[in-house]
């Protein structure tokens, strides 16, 4: 008899302990702590309505075992008082400096898209467990006089003797609205993490979409990338299918000169996957988090309404990046394997189960002609197959909240590894080359929640 814990609550996924849960800031590892920071609005949803954003803080000794410390700091200063934007970390010796945006909202009549709107950048030191005063190092007379006032989401990072920031902004077109502004990348350099100066901006020669947010810059592999959340992208028949996208471009040319940005590649082709951030760890690795969500859809996340405990999305788990095939690959980090507890092999027309709504497996599949189809079901709604080249992935109207199917073309598929924890799945093929993240809701009884895993092979699919 399970208690005390609605069956939509993640088991290895961080989620908020109540209230709503967006973007992963502040990633890092510091002094051998791990510390996972997010954008939380602890009080939302809550019967007076939607509260001003700030910062949320897990840490811990292992990406595995992460708890929540707390609010670090709050949306009440003149600088942030509309909410404590997101931001990133950046380790410096004995210190670690965490960047954000402060959004500030100015009374009057506003749109608050060219008029209205502050975007400070604020530097807040810690040393992970207290809270520096807040350093406010850029305001909007330092952004270029073209941009709205849509500026925000600063990733940091040195190299060399310099510091850099990278802030996603919106730039007002000749019509100052969603179809002729585009989005852009501001770059700026500092010696002292303090004064920054306006280096250079970025963007595509062709305009791409109205808003970049949650930009992140960094190297692998020797391959320059810069990752943005593009908004007002078209949807294509394989392609952003979401409302707004979470991908990244690779770049030619040195940072400190000309630049030229090409081949975008969407991150996650799931229903929920939003403003990711890496960041390097101690070890050398370079990993992901993403936010399991999607601003601005229409569905209602049931999770928010619960009677006993509202709260809304998760994270998703950290995602080792390697450089594989000209392209970026994801997969769990290997240390995700030590959950494992138990261990069953499925075959073709069999099944298996769940044990209390949570499972990391994977699925080989053998080269020949039976194996070009197949079917894997997931609880009562969730179906993933592959046919004629064409993978879908499938959500009952009930289980997905309105949310139907994703379909992306894959030439083959020959390996896929699965994770899924109560009300989440991650699905990464031909190990790592693409993944599709997703909320989804079984309809789970008071006795039991366990998920029934089938999976059919050939014509039986
Ligand atoms: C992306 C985003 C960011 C912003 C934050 C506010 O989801 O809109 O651009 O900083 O969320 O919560």
């Amino acid at each position: 008899m399970l208690k005390g814990r609605d069956g939509w609550r993640q088991r290895f996924h961080l989620m908020p302990p109540e209230g709503w849960l967006n973007d992963p800031n502040g990633l890092c590892q510091f002094q051998g702590i791990y510390h996972v920071f997010f954008q939380y609005s602890p009080n939302e949803p809550g019967p007076d309505g939607r509260k001003a954003r700030t910062w949320g803080h897990y840490a811990g000794e292992d990406l595995l075992h992460l708890k929540f410390c707390g609010v670090p700091f709050w949306p009440e200063d003149p600088v942030d008082r509309d909410g404590c934007y997101s931001g990133s970390a950046l380790v410096q010796g004995e210190e670690v400096m965490l960047y954000y945006t402060g959004n500030v909202k100015q009374p009057g009549d506003h749109d608050y898209t060219y008029s209205g709107r502050e975007a400070n950048e604020i530097l807040v030191k810690t040393d992970g467990k207290t809270f520096g005063f807040k350093q406010t190092v850029l305001v909007n007379s330092d952004y270029p006089k073209d941009c709205t006032c849509h500026v925000r989401d600063p990733k940091v990072w040195q190299e060399g003797n310099s510091l850099y920031m990278v802030l996603g902004a919106r730039v007002a077109g000749p019509d100052r609205n969603a179809q002729t502004d585009y989005g852009e990348a501001l770059f700026y350099r500092s010696e002292d993490g303090l004064h920054w100066t306006l280096m250079k901006t970025l963007t595509t020669p062709e305009r791409f979409g109205y808003m970049w947010e949650c930009p992140d810059y960094f190297e692998i592999d020797g391959h320059k990338v810069l990752g943005i959340c593009p908004q007002g992208l078209e949807a294509e028949e394989f392609r952003y299918q979401n409302i707004y996208q979470a991908g990244y471009w690779l770049v030619d040319g040195e940072l400190e000169g000309e630049q030229v940005l090409h081949d975008f590649t969407e991150w996650d082709y799931g229903f929920d996957f939003y403003a990711p951030q890496t960041f390097v760890d101690e070890s050398g690795r370079r990993l992901l988090i993403g936010w399991v969500g999607m601003p601005d859809e229409p569905y209602k996340n049931p999770t928010a309404s619960l009677a006993a405990r509202s709260w809304e999305n998760c994270l998703t788990v950290p995602r080792e990046l390697t450089w594989e095939n000209g392209r970026i690959y994801q997969n769990p980090v290997p240390e995700m394997k030590e959950l494992r507890y138990d261990e069953t092999h499925i075959f073709p027309d069999q099944e298996m189960i769940l044990p209390d709504g949570a499972g990391d497996f994977e699925i080989s599949f053998l080269e020949g002609d039976e194996e070009e189809k197949w079917e894997v079901v997931i609880g009562d709604g969730l179906t993933l197959t592959y046919d004629e080249g064409i993978f879908r992935m499938e959500l009952t109207e009930a289980v997905g909240c309105g949310r139907t199917i994703r379909r992306l073309q894959v030439p083959d598929i020959q390996f896929m590894r699965i994770l899924v924890d109560c009300s989440v799945a991650e699905i990464y093929l031909n190990d790592g080359e693409l993944v599709l993240t997703t909320r989804f809701y079984p309809a789970y009884d008071k006795e039991s929640h366990d998920l029934r895993v089938s999976f059919r092979c050939g014509n039986a699919a």
